[in-house]
C-alpha cells in the first residue's frame, strides 16, 4: 500500500491485495456544481468504481454495467459513515476507484484503497475503513478468494469495518452458509480486516510520520 501516488488528486493511494491492484483518486471537498446537487447541511459523495479493459482475462468493455453500478453504491455506503461530511456543507467529495487487475475481491480493495485516499486528501475521518473478502470453497470458510474459488466456491462475502469500534459498514453475500459457518466467516473477516487496518496505518505512517 502506497499513499500519495498520484500529483493531481487531493488525495491518492495504489493497494496491492494478492493479485488485485487497485488505484484510488480522491478530489475535494469541492464547490459541487450544478448548486441544486448541494446539500446545505453536509458534503455529497460520489463514487466511481471503474475496471480497465485489461484488468481480467476476457477483456472488459469500456464503461459502466451494472455490475460496477452497484459496486460504486455499496462503495460509497461503506465509507460514507467514516466521513465528517457535516464539516463540509454545499461541497462534494469525488472517489474514483480504478481496478489495474482483478483477482477477485476488487470492491474490498477499492474500499481500502478508497479509504487511504480519503484520509491523504486530508479529509477528517472518524477512522479508516479496512475492507476484505471470506468465503466458503470446498466447505471449508477461507479468507480473500481468489478468482477460481470465488467461482467454484459455495459462498462469497466481502466484509467493510470502521476496525476503532468494529462498525460493520459493508457486508453482502454471494450463495449460502448456515449459521455456524457465517458466524465463523464473519470472524475470519474481521481478522482480515484487522490485518488491512494494519497495512493502512503503516502506509499513512510512511508518508506522514508517526502521529496517530
Ligand atoms: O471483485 P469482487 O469479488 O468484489 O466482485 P465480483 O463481482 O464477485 O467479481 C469477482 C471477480 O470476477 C473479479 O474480481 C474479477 O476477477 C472477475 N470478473 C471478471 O473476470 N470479469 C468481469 N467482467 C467481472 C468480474
Amino acid at each position: 500500500m502506497e499513499v500519495g501516488i498520484l500529483k493531481r488528486a487531493d488525495g491518492s493511494a495504489y493497494v496491492e491485495i494478492g493479485d488485485n491492484k487497485v488505484i484510488a483518486a480522491v478530489y475535494g471537498p469541492r464547490e459541487l456544481h450544478p448548486r441544486h446537487l448541494q446539500r446545505p447541511d453536509r458534503a455529497v459523495v460520489n463514487c466511481r468504481y471503474n475496471m480497465a479493459p485489461f484488468s481480467v482475462e476476457e477483456r472488459k468493455r469500456s464503461g459502466p454495467d451494472r455490475r460496477s453500478i452497484e459496486i460504486s453504491k455499496v462503495t460509497r455506503l461503506a465509507l460514507e459513515p467514516a466521513i465528517f461530511t457535516e464539516y463540509f456543507p454545499r461541497t462534494s467529495i469525488d472517489i474514483f476507484i480504478e481496478i489495474l487487475q482483478a483477482d477477485a475481491g476488487t470492491r474490498t480493495t477499492g474500499i481500502t484503497a478508497a479509504s487511504l485516499a480519503l484520509a491523504d486528501a486530508g479529509i477528517p475521518m472518524r477512522d479508516l475503513v479496512s475492507a476484505c473478502a471470506v468465503g466458503k470453497v470446498a466447505g471449508r470458510i477461507v479468507l480473500d478468494l481468489t478468482k477460481v474459488e470465488d467461482n467454484f466456491g459455495e459462498a462469497d462475502m466481502p466484509i467493510a469495518i470502521m476496525p476503532r469500534d468494529n462498525r460493520i459498514t459493508l457486508l453482502q453475500m454471494d450463495g449460502t452458509m448456515t449459521e455456524e459457518e457465517f458466524k465463523e466467516a464473519l470472524k475470519l473477516g474481521m481478522e482480515g480486516c484487522r490485518k488491512i487496518y494494519k497495512e493502512q496505518r503503516r502506509a499513512l505512517k510512511e508518508k506522514y510520520g508517526q502521529g496517530d
